[in-house]
């Protein structure tokens, strides 16, 4: 069925304008970042920063290699930590010689981020550094509050649910070119 997806969008949170800033800004900070790095490695968490890291890698100055993964995150009930369920493995052998940066879409409990930096070093990364283009730090889970450095972060914004640019609703709206807040009416039905 078609729908118009700008009617679902209550307020436009980040314009298409704000967005190129962003990218520019952090794709900058990278290139400086990791201007000695012999093995920058940019890792994409499938499928919501798919359009950023699209947009970020054309703008960093230095040389990047490619990498991908799929993760969801889920807490086993009563276990507070979270468990780190991969769909999609990084696996390379060189991992040891690697600096990666994740690049993340947005980050609500922090549970993915948070378990994804521990099984990086886990596995024996040489750096691993956090991105993300959104960040609602009042929905960060209580033991992950205050352990969880973001390294660049696009903005900050309120607890809403929002989509776009890559983030979706039930896989939908992830190809509208801006981020908005999802009409409560759309899920709440
Ligand atoms: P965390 O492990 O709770 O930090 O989960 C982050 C993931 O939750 C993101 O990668 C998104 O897939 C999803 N998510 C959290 N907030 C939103 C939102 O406002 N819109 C769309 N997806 C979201
Ligand atoms: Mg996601």
């Amino acid at each position: 069925m078609n729908y118009n997806m700008e009617n679902d969008i209550a307020e436009v949170l980040l314009s298409e304008e704000q967005i190129a800033e962003i990218v520019k800004r952090i794709g900058k900070q990278i290139s400086e970042d990791y201007r000695e790095s012999e093995h920058l490695v940019l890792l994409c968490i499938l499928k919501g920063s798919a359009p950023f890291f699209g947009d970020l890698v054309k703008s960093l100055e230095i040389p990047c290699e490619f990498e991908f993964m799929r993760v969801s995150s889920y807490g086993s009930g009563t276990v507070s930590s979270g468990e780190l369920n991969i769909i999609l493995d990084i696996n390379r052998k060189d991992i040891a010689e690697c600096d990666i940066v994740v690049i993340e879409d947005i980050i609500d409990s922090g549970n993915t981020l948070y378990n994804l930096k521990q099984y990086l070093y886990n596995k024996g990364a040489k750096s691993v550094k956090l991105c993300t283009l959104l960040d609602k730090p009042d929905r960060r889970a209580e033991h992950i509050k205050g352990k969880l450095e973001v390294d660049y972060s696009g903005a900050v914004i309120p607890d809403e649910f929002v989509v776009g640019y890559g983030l979706d609703y039930n896989e939908k709206y992830r190809n509208l070119p801006y981020v908005g807040i999802l009409k409560r009416e759309v899920y709440e039905k």
